[in-house]
């Protein structure tokens, strides 16, 4: 009997062995899940590294596919997609089918409705307060005191990518009034 394990012993090792397991789990579980967030923050956004850029997303959340979406958006479309910091933006198919190189940020300078595009109009008409915006949203009628602003839309390994735009605003000749 001294030459083998006393038979009361291995259930004991295996109970410390599932004790160890589930504890184990019970730490690794939630520390796994808060990891998630903490590399979704810290990834470079668009995976492409475009410094300060984000992925364009269409309304199911999918990331834009450029040479896709002018399959399904005509000339002249202006099409809402999730923008930098999540800002509602637009999208723009130039009149020869090709992406426009700018998104235009559909928050009204207003009070921050967001703004619908006419197509009827040629304009974007803010349901709110009626200001209106031109086909590239320079301020055309207030009380919205400024135009909407722009992002670049830059095509990264195939993706609509927005990256802030620091420059000129092309539409009024002046510094951005957003960055
Ligand atoms: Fe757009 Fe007032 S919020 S006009």
């Amino acid at each position: 009997q001294a030459t083998s394990i006393p038979a009361d012993r291995v259930p004991d090792m295996e109970k410390r062995k599932l004790m160890n397991l589930l504890l184990l789990g019970a730490i690794s579980l939630p520390s796994g899940i808060m990891l998630v967030p903490y590399a979704t923050f810290f990834a470079p956004p668009g995976s492409g590294g475009a410094g300060g850029g984000t992925v364009a997303k269409d309304a199911l959340g999918n990331d834009v596919i450029a040479a896709d979406w002018v399959k399904t958006h005509g000339p002249g479309d202006r099409t809402l997609t999730q923008g930098l910091k999540g800002d509602p933006t637009y999208l723009v198919v130039e009149n020869d089918r090709t992406l426009a190189t700018y998104g235009i940020n559909a928050v009204c300078t207003h009070l921050g409705c967001v703004v619908p595009w006419n197509t009827a109009e040629k304009k974007f008409i803010c349901p709110c307060h009626g200001s209106q915006y031109n086909n590239q949203g320079r301020v055309v009628r207030g009380p919205a005191p400024l135009s909407l602003a722009l992002a670049h839309a830059d095509i990264d390994d195939g993706r609509v990518i927005f990256v802030p735009w620091v420059e000129t605003d092309f539409r009024t000749g002046e510094d951005p009034w957003w960055s």
